[in-house]
């Protein structure tokens, strides 16, 4: 493996740099701190949405960063995903102009249907009679107006199975340039895997650290035997392997952290690599998915019944 893999190339011509910072279940309160920290020390991709109520902060803080000098907006990758509850195509280049309102900013590099999964528009919270038909094809043409229009300089989805990935291509005038989905040691996501490198779509990792800080999910990525010896061997931590394992597999990744001494720890993860003998055995490693979504099934309301019909099998 080479040793360094700072960006990946995205099907626009864009790159994308390899690892940035998550800011799911980053407080307001903690979050500016946490940007300023990661583009300080060199962090250059922010990985935002509406529905994680931070990107005002994100905003502010950006600013601050732009008027001191510490980085250039073209020099950053900013990304933010479309809420479920605004996948009506009107709504959605409102939604749009709503985030870069709050980000401060006047585009956006990439832009996300968060998940395959619409809520009543003004529909607050995750109630199931929330839940909604889904017109992908429909939202997919007005995000399509976006890239058209500068605003977002790539677009893409989020939490899209294999089957659901590959019918939205057969239906996009612009592919998607990234499917973002939870990847780590612990749920490889092999299949989906071979279909974007077939198609030229980037897999990015979200939770790649297995989303530790969530209480409501078994998570022991870190405590994962293999991910442990690995690193007991290579003189790293267990996450710096998690997220070194997931730039060797070909993967953005960007672990949420809110904790400076953790945001530095967590970009060290250049300069060596995990060599071929001990990447192998991370095939060994027992696969589960965390994130589940099981506030998106139901069995009245939506279009979705069983999880396995929402995974599409992929469980
Ligand atoms: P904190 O914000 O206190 O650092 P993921 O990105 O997979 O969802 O994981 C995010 C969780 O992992 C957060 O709870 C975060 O807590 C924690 N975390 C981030 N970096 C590290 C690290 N280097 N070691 C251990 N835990 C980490």
């Amino acid at each position: 493996m080479g040793d360094d893999i700072l960006y990946f190339e995205l099907n626009t011509g864009a790159k994308i740099p390899s690892m940035g910072l998550g800011t799911w279940q980053s407080s307001p309160g903690l979050v500016a701190d946490a940007v300023t920290a990661a583009i300080t020390v060199g962090y250059r991709h922010i990985d935002c949405a509406q529905v994680y109520g931070n990107e005002k902060e994100i905003g502010s803080a950006l600013k601050k960063l732009f008027e001191d000098g510490v980085v250039k907006r073209e020099d950053l990758f900013i990304t933010s995903k479309l809420w479920n509850t605004d996948h009506a195509p009107e709504d959605v280049p409102k939604a749009l102009e709503r985030t870069l309102g709050d980000l401060q900013l006047d585009y956006v590099d990439l832009y996300l249907i968060h998940w395959p999964v619409r809520m009543k528009k003004g529909s607050v919270g995750f109630k199931p009679e929330n839940l909604d038909q889904l017109d992908i094809p429909g939202t997919w043409s007005a995000m399509e107006a976006l890239y058209d229009a500068g605003k977002a300089k790539a677009i893409g989805v989020s939490n899209f199975s294999t089957k659901k990935l590959r019918d939205m291509l057969d239906v996009a005038c612009v592919p998607p340039a990234v499917n973002q989905v939870e990847c780590h040691p612990s749920w490889r996501q092999d299949k989906l895997h071979a279909l974007c490198r077939s198609k030229g779509v980037h897999l990015s990792a979200y939770s790649p650290l297995g989303s530790p800080g969530t209480t409501w999910i078994k998570s022991d990525v870190l405590q994962n035997p293999i991910v442990n010896m690995v690193a007991e061997k290579l003189g790293k931590t267990p996450a710096q392997v998690a997220l070194r394992w997931g730039l060797q597999m070909g993967h953005s990744v960007f672990p949420k952290s809110t904790n400076e001494s953790r945001i530095k720890e967590n970009l060290d993860v250049f300069g060596w690599s995990i060599p071929e003998d001990l990447f192998a055995k991370f095939g060994e490693i027992e696969q589960a998915r965390l994130l589940r979504g099981t506030s998106f099934v139901h069995d009245t309301y939506g279009p979705y019944r069983t999880l396995e019909d929402f995974w599409d099998g992929e469980l």
